[in-house]
């Protein structure tokens, strides 16, 4: 006991000194200059303006360099390469009086130029090395290009696929979205933020943004504290506890006072229960929308905004020009705004920008490192990996590489769509379509033709809003059974169709809600019409978040979902397609049987009448009279082209104490024709509790390579801290009792066993 003690003061004495030591050193710099501020200058340091190279809003920053150059800006988002950074930095180290380097930021959120697939679909390969190493790689090209701070990464939990922008974050799972989340930050800040080839996290968007009311954007979220706390709120003190720099509020009101109002959250959750010692940034203008929340005039929200413990205003320009009012009206204190100024010059400090302002204005790197072949290669790996086989009858798939394939669809010969959503950095015009990566793949030896197929939507008004920022695919004007016919000719010169079908990449992401989720109906059309020529067909969809797909997993024999897959989505397709990769990806997020299960997830309460596995009615029991409570694709769900099969869960011991560990171990056999990953998956129920718990919650997973034929024990610790939860005065408990352990391929199909915490 000694020896553990002292080991631990040793550590936390360690802990303590050496930042410490740093920090005084920034401390003093960071005083000195802010002595010899004004008030207006510190002021100026709080206002985030966009460099308008993408569109995310509909207020745009004008007079930027006359305000640089007064002093009257702290940061830039949305501007890249490195000659246009350089020449706006030098208006602010030339002509501004206290030469204050500017931080520039973006949103860098799956990939940089080279983009990986959506987030929905990174979290799906269940691999934090890898998406660690997609968001070095997005670090490395986006600081070679000037940037030093991204707008990632984005940990809402959503429940909700009619939510568009549940395609930009991790899914529904608060552990696995919290280890996402660490392995994003990990992977943009490196362990040296001052490092030419890192940049600050941004984690976004705090919070419970992903819980907005009908999955409509923007709206209101009204929860249970005992929800946030369990569910809702981990993976952002995740991000923060693995070292995130800055935090991004949210434009959601949370239980009647918006994100970025909100003293509670940023002040008494973010600062004093969590320890956050880094920048809190508002959304793009989301201190402006206050107003129209009903808080306000904008003098009267910034001052809000500020005293809730905001520091930095994105785009709107509210605190540049109400603080000082307000501070002559006694209405903010100069200490929240010395406060504010000294988090911003932290993050510039920390950056290493007061050393050397052009750190990240290094042409030299920019046309090496952006877009080379090797992030081209990964990215290719990791998209492969994203992809979901949602079903394969008669192993359909792999498709043998010879012969004719028809690849028909909207989403056939779309390059700009490939990225998917939140690739502001893409060369959209230089990413391949789905038919041209794989004619690359393929050469000659597959004779590959293509066709429209259908519109993406029949209404072209619609799809001007989904194929917006140049995500253009082409319409034929002719009608739906003109266009079908003509397809048809081209699907029976082959002996496969592949159907390349779903969503544009801007049906999902921000302000894409969508209140109906299946495939579009004239889309659907042409796939009953593919289905009926007899041709086996394999439905590639694309989606940035779960589609219902009842009727399509009744009649297609194979359905591939690969989200949108990035720069590589084309090749990623072949390879999984015709077998050189083995599909390996699990959903994140359940897929429903309709719209109206929503919200559907896993780790749901059993409620006092839960209802059996029969699938079928039950009079009294919580169900519908219409369709069963289960969903069509479970969470974790995923199949491979091999099978696996999972032995029996066996325990180490039956009872765990406060300082035990119970070590549960089952045996994983490859039992088909292809060596393939597999993620074994563990969750965890607790049986009887103070406050009612879910049925299961993820705890653990591990992705295991099995050759044909091999077997693997696969071993979970459990721990004390694996049983815990805030209970309802929001302590964090592990209460005695029984608990049972589930390990299994999915959320479903779980073997289980039984132990006791004493
Ligand atoms: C989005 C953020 C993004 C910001 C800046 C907003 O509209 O909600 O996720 O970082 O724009 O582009």
């Amino acid at each position: 006991m000694k020896k553990v003690v002292s080991t631990f003061l040793l550590a936390l004495l360690a802990w303590h000194t050496s930042p410490a030591q740093s920090n005084q050193k920034m401390d003093t710099f960071i005083d000195q200059l802010m002595a010899k501020m004004t008030v207006d200058e510190k002021i100026g340091q709080l206002n985030l303006v966009t460099g308008g190279e993408a569109t995310t809003g509909t207020t745009v920053s004008t007079g930027v360099e006359a305000k640089i150059k007064n002093g009257q800006i702290g940061g830039i988002f949305s501007m890249s390469t490195p000659a246009k950074i350089r020449k706006t930095q030098e208006i602010a180290i030339k002509q501004s009086r206290l030469k204050i380097p500017i931080i520039f930021g973006m949103d860098v959120i799956h990939g940089y130029r080279t983009v990986f697939p959506i987030p929905l679909g990174l979290a799906a390969t269940w691999d934090m090395n890898l998406i660690q190493q997609s968001a070095r790689i997005a670090a490395e090209e986006a600081t070679a290009d000037g940037i030093n701070w991204a707008f990632s990464p984005m940990v809402d939990i959503s429940r909700d696929p009619r939510w568009g922008r549940i395609s930009e974050g991790a899914g529904e799972d608060t552990y696995l979205s919290s280890r996402v989340a660490e392995a994003i930050v990990h992977g943009f800040q490196g362990d040296n933020l001052a490092a030419h080839n890192t940049m600050i996290a941004c984690v976004k968007h705090f919070a419970l943004y992903g819980a907005a009311e009908g999955g409509r954007d923007y709206n209101s979220t009204d929860m249970s504290l005992h929800r946030m706390y369990n569910e809702y709120l981990p993976p952002y003190k995740a991000a923060l506890d693995a070292g995130a720099g800055s935090i991004m509020t949210s434009f959601n009101d949370i239980n009647g006072v918006p994100a970025s109002a909100n003293k509670w959250l940023m002040t008494d959750v973010l600062r004093k229960q969590w320890g956050f010692k880094g920048l809190v940034v508002t959304d793009y203008t989301a201190v402006n929308e206050l107003t129209a929340h009903g808080l306000g005039d904008l003098q009267q929200v910034s001052a809000l905004s500020l005293n809730a413990g905001v520091d930095m205003d994105m785009v709107g320009e509210g605190f540049l020009t109400t603080l000082k009012k307000s501070l002559d009206a006694g209405r903010v204190k100069i200490a929240d705004i010395d406060r504010a100024c000294r988090f911003v010059l932290e993050a510039k400090y920390k950056l290493g920008l007061f050393d050397d302002p052009y750190r990240y204005c290094d042409e030299k790197r920019a046309k090496t490192v952006i877009g080379s072949a090797a992030n081209h290669a990964k990215a290719r790996e990791i998209a492969a990996k994203s992809f979901v086989l949602l079903k394969n009858e008669n192993q359909v798939l792999p498709l043998k590489k010879t012969g004719t394939v028809a690849v028909i669809g909207p989403l056939a010969n779309s390059g700009p769509n490939m990225p998917g959503t939140w690739s502001v950095s893409a060369e959209l015009d230089k990413t391949a379509s789905l038919v041209e990566g794989m004619k690359v793949v393929l050469g000659n030896k597959v004779n590959i033709l293509t066709h429209l197929g259908s519109n993406l939507l029949e209404d072209p008004i619609y799809q001007n809003h989904a194929t917006m920022f140049g995500r253009t695919i082409a319409r034929d004007s002719r009608k739906e059974e003109e266009i079908i016919a003509d397809a048809l000719k081209v699907a029976q010169q082959s002996e496969v169709v592949v159907a390349a079908l779903g969503e544009a990449s801007e049906m999902s992401g921000e302000s894409s809600s969508r209140s109906e989720l299946d495939i579009p109906k004239n889309q659907q059309n042409l796939l009953k019409a593919l289905l009926a020529t007899g041709k086996p067909v394999v439905l590639v969809l694309f989606t940035g978040r779960p589609l219902t797909l009842t009727w399509e997993d009744a009649h297609v024999p194979a359905i591939l979902n690969v989200w949108f897959g990035g720069t590589e989505t084309g090749k990623a397709v072949a390879d999984v397609l015709f077998g050189d990769v083995v599909p390996s990806g699990k959903i994140t997020a359940t897929f429903p049987r309709n719209v109206g299960q929503i919200p559907i997830y896993y780790a749901h309460k059993n409620t006092g009448r839960p209802y059996g596995n029969s699938g079928d009615f039950e009079k009294f029991k919580s169900n519908y009279l219409d369709v069963s409570n289960s969903p069509l694709y479970p969470f974790g769900y995923g199949l491979s082209y091999t099978t696996f099969t999972y032995g029996d869960i066996r325990l180490d011991r039956n009872t765990i104490d406060e300082k035990g560990t119970i070590q549960a171990s089952v045996d994983i056999s490859n039992t088909g024709n292809y060596d393939a990953e597999e993620t074994v998956q563990l969750y965890i129920q607790d049986l009887v509790g103070s406050v009612t718990r879910p049925v299961k919650e993820l705890k653990g997973f591990q992705k295991i390579f099995l050759k044909k034929g091999e077997q693997k024990t696969v071993n979970f610790n459990i721990k004390v801290d694996d049983l815990k939860f805030f209970d309802n005065n929001l302590n964090y408990v592990a209460e005695p009792g029984n608990f049972k352990v589930y390990i299994g391929p999915n959320s479903r199909d779980v073997k289980e066993k039984e132990f006791e915490l004493l």
